[in-house]
């Protein structure tokens, strides 16, 4: 029998003996994934506070290393010795959502296939989504307007899902499948964050496979047709870009890295644009002052000017960001033994890195609870500045390859809403009210809002 050590990484058992870590697994069989899902701020600070930076606890059902300092995710993510797989990371909680998409791929496989997405990620893309992007903004805004109090959460999705069929995937309106499309990228999006993950039909999950599978079908069908295509989406570009032979990728790849562009814009944006709201509506002074730099901003916005000449935007989304990252954690699994902090991680073993309580270290951040949008500008002189104390979007290898495409839509999104609107919470004395945090962040409520037409 061949002997486990043998084995391809990725075929091995996971190591859950972590005696030797400072720690504590938590409760019998559900560890501390309950806590986890209550309160992950106190639950990250408790450790660290007793335990240090490295520790071991037990959640989401396997023994795991916290790496809760930003020396120990720069190790991780970077990977210079690639010892940490991300797919191994991923596979126990995603895999039938992320079936094929980057994350499940590692290494040097992972570089050759991170080539399709990114060729419809550079400027020049970016330059052409800009224009669509607004266009789509704007149209939201105006018919957020027409309604006066919303469900800011539920309208952000259905934006994102206007701008999935309307920038990653040209879809022809009169296309006889078009609802049934829209519905199973519904389903999918609501069953890859369900909680529940069991495959019994009427159940969520079940539902949002299903979508999955005939989103799935639906890029297969239109791999020929967009690569005969002008099409200037994501999708055309996928489906147009070559290997070092020259041949094109399979069309089972570009179908999968398609459905997993979708999964990994939508809700990251959702909870970000959301989360930016719920700050905004309780301080009407940053609202203000993000007011003022609308009106000074030349519009129509160009893709530049988002990029170069908005810093009060740039504070609210990277302060939003910190605050509240959309991936609350990154999951890695070591490949061989190695040392982090002093302390030996074995082989096979789950790590987890907590951008969200690495997002509120007092040791790297002043005043970490205040929402502070002046704390990255330029000549802002902080002693504890390290580059990876901000890590919404990853780094290193599999650093998320939406990040600029985020911040346009961003942008777009508060400079419509804002240069019309005053944006109240619909409810008086909201804030702070009860968030959720898992696996992304937003009110529990969905944040209704008022949109109030700006005096002039
Ligand atoms: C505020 C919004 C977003 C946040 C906070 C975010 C965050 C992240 C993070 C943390 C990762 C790294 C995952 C890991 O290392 O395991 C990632 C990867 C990725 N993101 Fe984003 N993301 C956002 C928006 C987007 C958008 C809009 C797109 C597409 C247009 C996108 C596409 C991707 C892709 C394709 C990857 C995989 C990269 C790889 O594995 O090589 N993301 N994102």
């Amino acid at each position: 029998m061949q002997q486990v050590q043998e084995l391809p990484y990725d075929l091995r058992p996971v190591n859950q003996d972590l005696r030797h870590i400072d720690g504590d697994y938590g409760w019998p069989l559900v560890g501390r994934s309950l806590e986890l899902l209550r309160d992950p701020f106190g639950l990250f600070r408790r450790y660290h506070d007793r335990f240090g930076p490295v520790s071991r606890i037990s959640m989401t059902g396997f023994n795991t290393v916290i790496l809760n300092h930003p020396d120990y995710a720069e190790i991780v993510l970077k990977d210079s010795e690639n010892n940490f797989s991300a797919k191994k990371g991923w596979e126990p909680h995603m895999a039938a959502f992320f079936e094929g998409g980057l994350v499940m791929r590692d290494f040097g496989e992972h570089r050759v296939h991170r080539r399709i997405v990114q060729n419809s990620f550079k400027r020049a893309n970016l330059i052409q989504y800009n224009e669509k992007v607004r266009e789509i903004c704007e149209r939201t805004v105006t018919r957020w307007g027409e309604k006066g109090e919303i469900y800011f959460y539920d309208e952000i999705k259905r934006l994102l899902l206007d701008i999935a069929f309307g920038v990653f995937c040209w879809v022809d309106e009169r296309d006889k499948d078009v609802d049934a499309i829209n519905k199973a990228f519904s389903d999918m999006m609501e069953g890859s964050i369900g909680m529940i993950r069991l495959e019994i039909p009427g159940t969520i999950y079940h539902r949002g496979l299903k979508g999955r599978r005939m989103l799935k079908e639906y890029f297969l069908r239109q791999i020929e047709k967009k690569r005969a295509s002008d099409d200037q989406d994501a999708f055309a570009g996928f489906a147009k870009a070559t290997q070092e032979d020259g041949s094109y990728y399979s069309d089972e790849d570009i179908a999968n890295h398609m459905v997993f562009l979708m999964l990994a814009a939508h809700d990251t944006t959702t909870s970000s644009a959301t989360m930016a709201a719920y700050y905004l509506a309780h301080l009407p002074e940053v609202q203000a002052e993000l007011r003022a730099e609308i009106e000074r901003t030349p519009r129509p916005l160009e893709y530049d000017t988002i990029f170069g000449g908005m810093p009060t935007m740039l504070g609210v989304f990277y302060e939003t960001l910190r605050l509240h990252p959309p991936v609350p954690m990154l999951l890695r699994r070591s490949i061989r033994e190695c040392e982090i902090g002093g302390v030996r991680i074995p082989a096979d073993t789950m790590v987890c890195v907590p951008i969200m309580a690495i997002h509120r270290l007092p040791d790297f951040w002043n005043d970490p609870e205040t929402f502070d949008l002046h704390r990255y500008d330029e000549g802002v002189d902080d002693p504890n500045d390290h580059p990876y104390r901000w890590i919404p979007f990853g780094a290193g290898p599999h650093k998320c390859i939406g990040l600029l495409f985020a911040r346009m839509l961003f942008a777009h999104l508060y400079t419509e809403l804002f240069s019309r609107y005053e944006l109240k919470f619909a409810r008086p004395n909201y804030f702070p009210t009860k968030l959720q945090h898992f696996p992304f962040a937003k009110p529990v409520d969905r944040l209704p809002v008022k949109l109030v037409p700006r005096a002039r």
